[in-house]
């Protein structure tokens, strides 16, 4: 079946393809160097604090950061003050947010200890017999800053299947769209699972059917989870019939992955992907916007953190070996060696690149 643009309320967007929230990844230079390639219809921000957007502290602010070209941009906010959540909703659509999503899946204690992230997935009739009044304040946080928002910014959450139990999760997300959500996120595990185990497309699939049957479609299912390639897109597309597929881990190797998967969801083919010398110069570009963005000891830090993740696709019979080029960026002292190191690479100067690889650029 043909792929159709999502539509999030009001918003219409280009693909149904969504860079997922990846904390310490994310940021405007990631999310700029996703959309360069391709295919992204929707990317967000990593979480965000409402207080740290409102106080202006430096981290919130770098994480808030966009700029026009990194449009459509969802801001997340995480918290479960409902009064707090609105105003940094509107601090967010004030700083160029098109959409406002609340983090319901957050699996971590720090947040999840003050009743944020995944613990608004908490059913009221609580776990293990405690009771637990967490979803119905998730509630009143929607409608509120539903409330709050202008009409025409739609208001997403991003969930989990549930706390402990996936047949939470068809109830939960109907009752989100009652209060006014626009689009649902799910990622199929539980909390209680964390990483573990694999995405249950089936899961999500249920979630898909009892929104779709409440809102006659005009609430859109993402589904996410081990989406890998465009054959795991189209899979789980398939399962679970949602509207829209989210991509988070397999963007941080691949940023094309966004415009392998719309390609082959409208084409049936997949694209060439990119040579060594292509995928260098990608993470040139990535390096430069970090420096713009972000400043030059931010970069730094990041790129010798990210540059064996970002090298993994380059790996190929043609080319077994990458060692030299990311030791050369793991041990630069200055932005202009990290230049040097990706010039010498692309000039075959640093690994002998074989002509088939030099010409694929
Ligand atoms: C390191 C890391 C950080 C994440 N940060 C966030 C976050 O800030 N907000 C959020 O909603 N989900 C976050 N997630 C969850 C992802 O958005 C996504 O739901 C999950 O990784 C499953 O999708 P994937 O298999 O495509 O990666 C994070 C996941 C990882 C691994």
């Amino acid at each position: 079946m043909r792929p159709e643009p999502l539509q999030i309320g009001p918003l219409s967007l280009d693909t149904n393809l969504l860079l997922a929230p990846i904390a310490g990844y994310c940021d405007l230079a990631y999310r700029l160097t996703c959309r360069e390639q391709g295919g992204v219809g929707l990317a967000c921000t990593d979480l965000l604090s409402p207080h740290g957007l409102l106080r202006g502290t430096a981290r919130s602010l770098d994480l808030a950061q966009t700029v026009p070209e990194d449009t459509p941009v969802s801001m997340q906010l995480y918290g479960s003050d409902p009064q707090i959540m609105g105003e940094g909703a509107l601090w967010a659509v004030e700083h160029g947010a098109d959409v406002v999503d609340i983090n319901m899946g957050c699996p971590v204690d720090k947040v999840t200890k003050k009743d944020g992230g995944s613990r608004l997935m908490v059913p009221d009739e609580g776990i293990e017999d405690t009771p637990c009044r967490t979803f119905s304040l998730a509630l009143r946080i929607v409608e509120h800053v539903r409330e709050v928002l202008p009409s025409h910014i739609p208001l997403t959450c991003k969930t989990r299947l549930g706390w402990a139990h996936d047949r939470d999760a068809p109830r939960l997300a109907c009752d989100l769209v009652r209060a006014g959500v626009r689009a649902i996120t799910v990622h199929g595990r539980t909390t209680v699972q964390r990483f573990k185990g694999e995405a249950d497309p089936w899961a999500i699939r249920r979630v898909v059917d009892a929104v779709g049957d409440l809102s006659a479609g005009s609430v859109p299912v993402i589904a996410n989870g081990d989406v890998k390639d465009p054959h795991s897109c189209a899979r789980m597309l398939e399962i679970t019939r949602a509207a829209g597929v989210m991509i988070g881990r397999a963007a941080i190797d691949r940023p094309w992955i966004f415009r392998d998967c719309w390609h082959y969801l409208t084409t049936g083919e997949i694209p060439e992907p990119p040579g060594p010398v292509e995928i260098a110069q990608i993470i040139g570009r990535y390096f430069e916007r970090m420096v713009r963005y972000r400043g030059e000891r931010h970069a730094m830090v990041q790129i010798r953190q990210r540059i064996g993740r970002m090298t993994k696709a380059m790996v190929s019979p043609d080319l077994p070996s990458v060692k030299p080029l990311r030791e050369a960026v793991r041990s630069a002292r200055t932005p202009a060696d990290v230049r040097e190191a990706l010039d010498a690479f692309c000039g075959g100067r640093l690994v002998a690149l074989p002509a088939a690889v030099l010409g694929h650029a």
